[in-house]
């Protein structure tokens, strides 16, 4: 019993974040923002964008591939991770809604996952995802988003009420709550962000903004030790950047934070949740290597309304490592060092803990 309520306790905390039908709702600003319509686009406009639906025989588990690269003629979406912002091109997230407009999924997607469809060649793999179909949903839309060409949306399938899916429940048992970038997409999601800039936010170019523009959106690094931290905004003070979650559109808050150390190598990234937060804030761990000494780092954040920011370039200080105890030598426990079975290396260790028991 207690299992089960610690079970349905998650299950509450994760349908309670707003992070999927907030993700979907700027998904939506943007395509009416940046590619003016107020609607997803359709397969009229071009097959290549549009995600299809399946469903496995027996109702229980759903694929969505982005394209149509099946049919004769056709291609699947082409996936180009690339650090270079006039370069990348890709699916950034599949997402799909359920038959109360419920958003059940949102998967971003890692651009290197495709590797044979970069050359928007038939054949190959399409960008794709797969999950098991939550019980009590009944239909499901799917929708893509790619960078460059916006929100598109497929065609809704019935789930077959036939299938034990429905069995157990009316209700829907859907929970989608935040999902994280892997660390191979960073590089194609800092060159995106940087494309947004110039094309949207900067209109001299994609340099981004500092906190000579505002310390509002500006990302402060904090270290102790081997944690770090950054708060956008002034800390125990103001202002501060706002955290606006909502399922109808008015969407507003930092959707990144990520840190970049002296070489220009990404070595953390964060998607926030806005859910019941009012501060943007990101922990992050430094590994040995860059608490050895030499080594600087910055974050940026993203605002989905105000874009790309940077803060101040903070050193890490060394971090001395803890002294290490001299170890027992074999010659200190009165141990022959040419014959070191573990046998005898056990005995010579009690035999000298009881030699110091003894003092
Ligand atoms: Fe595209
Ligand atoms: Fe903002």
């Amino acid at each position: 019993m207690k299992l089960l309520a610690v079970l349905s306790a998650l299950s509450a905390v994760a349908a309670a974040s707003d992070f999927c039908p907030t993700i979907f709702a700027d998904l939506t600003r943007r395509q009416l923002e940046h590619f003016d319509s107020d609607v997803p686009f359709t397969i009229g406009m071009g097959a290549k964008h549009v995600p299809v639906l399946t469903l496995s025989e027996d109702g229980k588990t759903a694929t969505i591939v982005v394209g149509n690269g099946d049919e004769e003629g056709g291609v699947w979406h082409p996936m180009k991770p690339s650090g270079d912002p006039d370069k990348v091109h890709w699916v950034t997230h599949i997402l799909v809604k359920d038959q109360d407009g419920n958003v059940i999924v949102v998967d971003p997607i890692d651009p290197n996952g495709f590797p044979d469809n970069k050359d928007y060649v038939a054949g190959g793999i399409p960008p794709q995802i797969q999950f098991d179909v939550p019980s009590g949903v009944t239909e499901m839309t799917p929708y893509e988003f790619c960078n460059l060409h916006g929100l598109w949306v497929g065609e809704t399938v019935a789930v077959p009420s036939t299938t034990d899916v429905l069995a157990e429940t009316r209700a829907t048992d859907a929970t989608c709550g935040p999902k994280q970038w892997t660390s191979g997409s960073w590089e194609s999601v800092h060159a995106d962000l940087l494309r947004q800039q110039a094309a949207h936010y900067n209109p001299n170019g994609d340099a981004v903004f500092t906190e000579v523009d505002g310390k509002k959106h500006t990302p402060y690094i904090t270290l102790d030790g081997a944690k770090g931290r950054v708060f956008v905004g002034v800390e125990g003070g103001s202002p501060i950047h706002p955290m606006i979650a909502s399922k109808d559109g008015n969407v507003h808050w930092v959707t990144e934070i990520y840190i970049v150390d002296q070489d220009g190598t990404i070595v953390a990234m964060e998607s926030l949740d806005p859910t019941d937060v009012s501060e943007a804030t990101m922990e992050f761990d430094l590994s040995a290597d860059m608490t050895s000494g030499g080594t600087t780092l910055k974050a940026y954040s993203y605002c989905n309304i105000h874009g790309l920011w940077e803060g101040p370039v903070v050193e890490v200080p060394a971090v001395e490592a803890p002294a290490v105890e001299d170890e027992v030598s074999p010659a200190e426990v009165g141990l022959n060092s040419a014959s070191t079975s573990s046998g005898d290396l056990i005995g010579a260790v009690l035999s000298a803990a009881a030699a110091v028991a003894m003092l």
